[in-house]
């Protein structure tokens, strides 16, 4: 079968079918076909003047689709590995670089991850006749700019379409998802507070930015882009209501994080290294996953996962009470990292240092457990108690061992050791012990162990069978 190539046709040629392309809407490489068909006898499949509506996109055979607008910012290298997400969700990914982002990222790197031709420019004829500003509009069930700079922001909340990127958040119907990512003084300049308002009451959705490192040395604070895999969330809630999508709608779940705070006196405390990270992750990937998520966090300095209801809290007893309190539940996640202790006899006031007096001696006692109770609850236990076990040494070992002791259904094992870099640290390596046996997870970021672990939730809860 001789293959035919577009580019090689003489420049006259080229121009009318572009012309024939535009007024049909089709795309170049659409419109040969078309004439192809035509001239073997096919009957012409009628040109289509306007995308599918959204219902119509989400049918099994035609994937939704979603145009991914990168904005220049330092984030723009994570929404490379964003269009690998939304692929491996089954969505149809185009995408645009602005001008400035493509200082960050080439278009031939994103244009191999989309798998077609990436867009950067308003005014390149070959493409305003191939697919122009206003297919790319028409033709998206959802727009995702990521990052979303504060330039775009501006640019959006006063309607200019001064590029292609402008021009086509203008021109379309579709819904808009920004993951706004910037430095945090540019975050919380009342101009971008101003321009977010407006884009909100425009009825934009948003997802993060969050708390947390910046590029720039030093610098901490809320501006970083929310990670790939939330954005995905977040595009799942938007486009998708179906069961596949939410495998937990209907489930209550319950989850700790974080560390405790233990008071010596009521301005000093005993606490640990927890950042929170995992079991913040694991309530965004649950609320993600459509169940009605409750989050007992011990003091962290982590955003709160939308769409999770947040109890904060500081002792072990105050955990246990909220948890007590936020009963009854369908799966309950354990990963606080509770303190096993706390002082006997913390002081009322604070305890003051006095010339010539003994070092205060501080005395322990057992905090309560609150995955054990809640595992050998005989009333109201969840039917999925899962918890972690953070370790140094003989990991599997001991978690075999908390396992049989807490009376939990599963743990998921680390080692924290602080070679590993686990305990405040993005990545986690998991083994989940259960009586099936020991399932090894590979090392990978705690967003996708969340999502490994809410899966493998989704499927026990599915068979009814922890
Ligand atoms: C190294 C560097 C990093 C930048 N990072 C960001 C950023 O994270 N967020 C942002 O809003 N602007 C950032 N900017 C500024 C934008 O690139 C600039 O405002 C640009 O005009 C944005 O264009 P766009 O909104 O069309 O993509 C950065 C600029 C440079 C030089």
């Amino acid at each position: 079968m001789a293959s035919l190539t577009v580019r090689q046709l003489d420049e006259a040629l080229k121009q009318q079918l572009r012309l024939r392309a535009a007024r049909n809407g089709r795309s170049v490489e659409d419109e040969v076909r078309s004439i192809l068909r035509e001239a073997a006898g096919e009957t012409e499949t009628p040109a289509q003047p306007a995308a599918p509506p959204a219902s119509a996109a989400a049918t099994a055979t035609t994937p939704l689709r979603v145009l991914l607008i990168i904005g220049g910012g330092i984030a723009a290298y994570k929404s490379l590995d964003l269009i690998r997400r939304l692929k491996e969700r089954g969505y149809a990914v185009r995408c645009i670089l602005t001008e400035a982002a493509t200082q960050f990222v080439t278009p031939l790197a994103a244009g191999a991850l989309v798998g077609s031709r990436v867009h950067t420019d308003l005014f390149n004829a070959e493409h305003e006749f191939d697919v122009g500003h206003i297919r790319l509009a028409r033709e998206a069930d959802l727009i995702v700019v990521a990052p979303a700079t504060a330039d775009l922001m501006a640019k959006m909340a006063q309607g200019l379409a001064s590029d292609l990127a402008t021009a086509v958040l203008l021109a379309t119907r579709a819904k808009i998802l920004l993951a706004p990512a910037m430095n945090p003084a540019m975050w919380s300049h009342k101009a971008t507070q101003r321009n977010l308002a407006q884009l909100k009451a425009d009825g934009v959705a948003l997802i993060g930015p969050n708390a947390g490192e910046m590029a720039e040395r030093g610098e901490r604070g809320f501006g970083r882009m929310a990670e790939p895999l939330e954005i995905a969330g977040a595009v799942d809630r938007l486009l998708k209501t179906d069961a596949a999508a939410q495998p937990l709608k209907g489930k209550h779940v319950l989850i700790t994080a974080g560390p405790t705070h233990e008071p010596i006196d009521p301005v000093r405390y005993i606490a640990n290294r927890s950042s929170g990270k995992q079991g913040y992750a694991i309530a965004a990937a649950a609320a993600e996953a459509g169940a009605a998520v409750t989050l007992i966090s011990g003091p962290v300095t982590l955003r709160k996962p939308d769409h999770v209801d947040v109890i904060d809290v500081e002792s072990a007893r105050d955990m246990l009470a909220a948890v007590e309190k936020a009963l009854p539940a369908d799966v309950a996640i354990f990963a606080a990292a509770v303190a096993d202790w706390r002082v006997a006899n913390a002081g009322e006031q604070k305890i003051k240092k006095q010339a010539g007096a003994a070092v205060p001696q501080l005395a322990l006692t057992e905090n309560p457990d609150i995955l054990s109770t809640i595992a050998h609850r005989t009333q109201g236990r969840p039917p999925l108690v899962i918890g972690f076990a953070a370790e140094t040494e003989n990991v599997i070992a001991n978690a075999k061992a908390k396992l049989a002791k807490k009376g939990c259904d599963w743990i998921l094992a680390n080692d924290v050791s602080p070679a590993t870099g686990i305990m405040g640290g993005d990545s986690n390596t998991i083994h989940l012990v259960s009586a099936d046996g020991i399932d090894d997870w590979p090392s990978q970021s705690k967003e996708d162990a969340a999502a490994m672990l809410i899966a493998k939730i989704a499927a026990a809860i599915g068979k009814d069978r922890p």
